[in-house]
């Protein structure tokens, strides 16, 4: 079993990520805007790299159903019908609609992750749908890693705590000597520190004083919302879409009664 956390995309290579189970987590704000979306129906978001790939995305795809999202400097992009705020993606804003978004971190950190077995996104919003998808990897032997987005390539205290909470879950309770790395560890003892506050670890960091500063200090407690949004997106072909439910294995056989 191995269940690694990295505090940021930076370094992550394609050896890195083929054959894992991938948790991305950029809490402040992408993964769970993420979250809000699909939860209030939105048909699927498209993560880009940039405000330029988001508009060229928008002009080939030429529909009415297509809405721009995305931050710069926390703010939305001037233009785009979205911020990156969870409190904008409201039913009446998203449903039935495909959001192509572009953040500073969050999405390139989802697309870090291409080229993995299955990338599942991950916030408190929707920590308990995937803490037991994350158990169920390790249980079927999955290679688990939890990605943070972090902020600008650097450690955040945001993601990290979010991490660990999501580890715990994953690990429900075992306590491995072996398959975690330092990260994993580390992301556990902010778990023991903050244990269940979310509002600590989210307002203390850096990504959160920052939304405090600018106005947005609702975003940074509906981010720390447990299972607010309980959705288990996934990133796959280059959509964010709900994750299908993993199939049931068939029971075994009943043995047929032998006549007497
Ligand atoms: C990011 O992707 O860097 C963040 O989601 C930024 C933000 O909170 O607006």
């Amino acid at each position: 079993m191995k269940l690694h956390v990295w505090f940021s995309p930076l370094g992550l290579g394609p050896s890195d990520v083929q054959g894992r189970t991938i948790f991305v987590i950029d809490i402040l704000r992408a993964t769970t805007v993420m979250c809000a979306a699909l939860h209030h129906g939105a048909r699927a978001l498209i993560p880009v790299a940039s405000t330029e790939e988001a508009l060229r995305l928008a002009q080939t795809i030429g529909s009415a159903d297509v809405l721009l999202a995305g931050e710069k400097n926390c703010v939305r992009i001037p233009g785009f019908a979205l911020g990156n705020s969870p409190l904008e993606m409201t039913e009446q804003a998203v449903k039935g609609k495909t959001i192509i978004v572009t953040t500073t971190n969050g999405t390139k950190a989802l697309l870090a992750a291409q080229g993995a077995a299955t990338v599942y996104v991950a916030a408190a919003a929707n920590l308990t749908a995937a803490g037991e998808r994350a158990r169920d990897a390790l249980e079927q032997n999955r290679d688990v890693l939890v990605l943070c987005a972090g902020r600008e390539t650097a450690f955040s205290l945001d993601d990290a705590y979010c991490a660990g909470r999501l580890a715990a879950a994953a690990l429900g309770g075992h306590k491995p000597r072996k398959g975690l790395n330092d990260a994993a560890l580390a992301s556990l003892d902010l778990v023991r520190r903050y244990r269940d506050n979310w509002e600590r670890p989210l307002s203390y960091s850096r990504a959160g004083r920052e939304l405090n500063r600018i106005g947005f200090r609702a975003d940074v407690l509906d981010a720390g919302r447990l299972d607010a949004y309980p959705v288990l997106p996934y990133f796959h072909e280059r959509r964010v879409t709900v994750a299908p439910q993993p199939q049931l294995q068939p029971a075994p056989p009943q043995p047929q009664p032998q006549p007497l």
